[in-house]
């Protein structure tokens, strides 16, 4: 077999076997196919795209260009969640309790990773005490016991998709839904769970702009879980602007708090119950989705969420009292208000761009070596479609350092006030395969 067949091939709109497709991922992952092949045959696809046989191919040849987790030894279905990215989102922390609570085994690797705020670990970690440092053992007996554990992700997963992604980073070819389906379902996949359940952004924060092609990449995904014997379902959900009113660590611990016990934002809310409703469908707990989110309200009524997250915080070293003490969270120094310069409604809060802020504040890092502070963050006072008075605080900024210009110039430039603005639709669809 020679790679520039297969490139060729795909160019000319044919549709590659198998082999063909594990022969280029075997050969790219050993270093025997260099890039400027593999980077052709990325723009073919991008130009050509991929039937289903071959996306579920290639995202299975990625899975297993590397180690694998086996979940085997922990009872019950095991339900993944996953979203393509977001600001401000905050769901894993009140998904984990919430699915765990109603007898569903969580068994979460996560990463602290690059952003606007940190990952799962370093948002946990603003909680005194809490490790992620526990052996498999460990982490296996407590999914077992308690429903519910955090590890902190280790082994040689996908090498195949981190060398491609890459790649794909600098020859304009990251945009292509095979590509997009295939890189994260791989690492799903790997990740030994049972069933996946995705959470597709739209708007501006995220890779999809449309609604239409954030459900063409939800249904590209699903059919691929669905294809390799795990089950898998979307919600496609807004990104225009930040989830929820919290953006940085340890408020967004807070706002998970609230969030479990029905005090939470709006839309937090709707969302993690939109998501949690389809994993505990998944998990096979309920016949339908209306009878899992039925069931998840009970546990936030009832105290049994909240009651999970101390179980869980107080398992992993962590000091549980901050459940019912959130000021014993890190706190920053000065609390900042940014007015508003004129009467009006919320038209736009560009979420990518505010998630920025926060990370110049410190609350997320944009280079892997970055310092992160837990304590900083924005909390929104406004949200798309509220009213809005001159002077009123749209945002208040939680930071360490008294100077935080660029930080206002930032928002200033980025929440739009305009005469009429309705808030926008939170979960557009839901994909079910
Ligand atoms: N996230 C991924 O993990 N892979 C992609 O290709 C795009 C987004
Ligand atoms: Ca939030």
């Amino acid at each position: 077999m020679r790679m520039v067949d297969i490139i060729a091939k795909k160019r000319d709109g044919k549709e590659l076997t198998a082999e063909e497709i594990q022969f280029f991922i075997q050969g790219y992952t050993n270093g025997d196919i260099p890039d400027y092949q593999a980077s052709s045959l990325a723009m073919a696809i991008f130009f050509q795209d991929m039937n289903d046989r071959e996306r579920a191919d290639l995202t299975m040849a990625m899975v297993n260009s590397g180690e694998t987790i086996d979940l085997s030894a922990i009872d019950g279905i095991k339900v993944d969640k996953h979203s393509t990215g977001g600001v401000g989102d905050t769901t894993t922390l009140v998904l984990a309790p919430l699915v765990a609570a109603l007898d569903i085994p969580v068994a979460k690797m996560s990463g602290r990773g690059l952003g606007h705020t940190g990952g799962t670990i370093d948002k946990l970690e603003a909680i005194e005490g809490f490790h992620v440092e526990i052996s498999k053992e460990e982490f296996v007996k407590l999914v077992n016991e308690h429903k519910i554990a955090v590890i902190g992700q280790s082994g040689n997963l996908t090498p195949a998709d981190k060398k491609l992604y890459a790649l794909r980073d600098v020859t304009g070819t990251v945009n292509s839904i095979p590509l997009i389906a295939s890189s994260i379902m791989s690492k799903k996949i790997a990740a030994g769970s049972d069933a996946i359940v995705l959470d597709v952004k739209t708007g501006a924060g995220a890779f999809m702009k449309t609604v239409e092609e954030a459900k063409e990449l939800a249904k590209a995904m699903v059919s691929i879980g669905n294809s390799v014997g795990r089950k898998t379902m979307a919600v496609i959900s807004d990104m225009s602007q930040p989830l929820g009113y919290a953006i940085g660590n340890a408020l967004e611990v807070r706002e998970a708090i609230d969030t479990l016990q029905g005090k939470g934002p709006a839309d937090l809310e709707e969302l993690c119950l939109a998501l949690g409703s389809q994993m505990v469908y998944l998990a096979g707990k309920a016949t339908s989705l209306e009878e899992a989110e039925e069931k998840l309200r009970e546990v936030m009524r009832n105290g049994k969420a909240l009651d999970k997250f101390k179980e869980f915080i107080r398992n992993q070293g962590g000091n549980e009292q901050v459940v019912d003490r959130p000021e014993l969270l890190p706190q920053a120094a000065y609390q900042i208000q940014v007015p508003a310069e004129q009467d009006g409604v919320v038209a736009a809060i560009t979420a990518d761009e505010i998630g920025t802020a926060a990370m110049k504040l410190g609350a997320g890092r944009a280079t892997k070596e970055s310092d992160i502070d837990l304590a900083v963050g924005l909390m929104l006072n406004k949200k798309i479609g509220d009213t809005v008075r001159k002077g009123e605080s749209l945002v208040t900024i939680h930071a360490n350092r008294e100077e935080v210009d660029e930080v206002i110039r930032m928002i200033r430039e980025h929440i739009q006030i305009a005469d009429h603005a309705v808030a926008p639709q939170l979960v557009y669809d839901v994909v079910t395969g």
